[in-house]
């Protein structure tokens, strides 16, 4: 059993800020489901991320864009029902908190009320902090994300690295500083130089997680579906495939037609 496992503490913004603080990483992981937040939570996760990278992963769309705020409070519900010990992240879904702070806190407190999760994840810096401050005031935590922001695609064109022109790294910065000043309790830095990763982990004191920003970040984040190999589709450098579940899968679903076809299912055991 590892450390993590051998925990039943509930995972808090605390717990995550004094993980920080004695240099214990933070392990999070997307979920979108009862049944794999189960496991998850199990094996010793700290952060579960009901990430709206279930627009791809789980309902097949080519960008997070399209998801809905029912749709990610159906996921989120799902995840919150599975999980005891891990801290869960919802991300409020593209058009729900952009330019209208109003909003924001009125998704927010949806989020909240009819999940029950423990925290709401935002992309963005200074554009959105207005929102980001109507939030914290409700005493709603807030993660921020900067770096790659998936739901401003249009506007980037292209999935590359980001911030590793001066301009873009010092706006990062900057951003991440800001996010800490409002109040967010942590921030997720995505496909950015490692040595920008380490930088910001650095000046702020709140856990900077990352997802392609170097080992030298307070966490790592990475998409259930990516890392256990149940999607092909996506392999980018950051990317560590800690299994093939394609591959089972595939076998098992195999033999299962096979024994169907050949009669050899069910057994005289398997029937009444
Ligand atoms: O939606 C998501 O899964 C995310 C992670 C990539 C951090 O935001």
């Amino acid at each position: 059993m590892s450390v993590a496992q051998g925990r039943t503490k509930k995972v808090t913004t605390h717990v995550l800020s004094e993980m920080k603080m004695r240099g214990e990483k933070i392990a999070m992981l997307t979920a979108y489901d009862y049944s794999l937040a189960k496991i998850v939570d199990n094996a010793g996760v700290d952060v579960i991320l009901v990430g709206d990278s279930a627009s791809n992963v789980m309902a097949g769309w080519e960008t997070t864009l399209p998801i809905t705020l029912d749709q990610m409070i159906y996921h989120g519900a799902s995840v919150v029902r599975a999980v005891h010990r891990s801290l869960v992240v919802v991300d409020m879904p593209f058009g729900t908190y952009q330019g209208n702070s109003k909003e924001a806190l009125t998704s927010a407190i949806r989020i909240m009320k009819e999940t029950a999760a423990d925290a709401v994840k935002l992309e963005g810096g200074s554009e959105i902090l207005e929102s980001i401050n109507r939030i914290l005031s409700a005493g709603i935590p807030v993660m921020g994300h900067l770096g790659l922001t998936p739901q401003s695609i249009h506007k980037f064109g292209t999935y590359t690295v980001r911030a590793k022109q001066e301009e873009e790294a010092k706006k990062l910065v900057e951003d991440a500083k800001l996010l800490e000043e409002a109040g967010c309790f942590a921030i997720v830095l995505e496909k950015i130089p490692a040595g920008l990763g380490a930088v910001v982990a650095q000046e702020v004191k709140i856990p900077v997680i990352g997802i392609g920003a170097g080992n030298q970040v307070d966490g790592q984040v990475l998409v259930l579906h990516d890392m256990l190999g149940i999607n092909q589709e996506f392999s980018p450098r950051f990317l560590r495939r800690y299994h093939n579940l394609f591959a089972e899968i595939t076998g098992a679903v195999g033999n299962y037609v096979e024994d169907v076809k050949s009669v050899d299912f069910p057994s005289e055991r398997e029937q009444y």
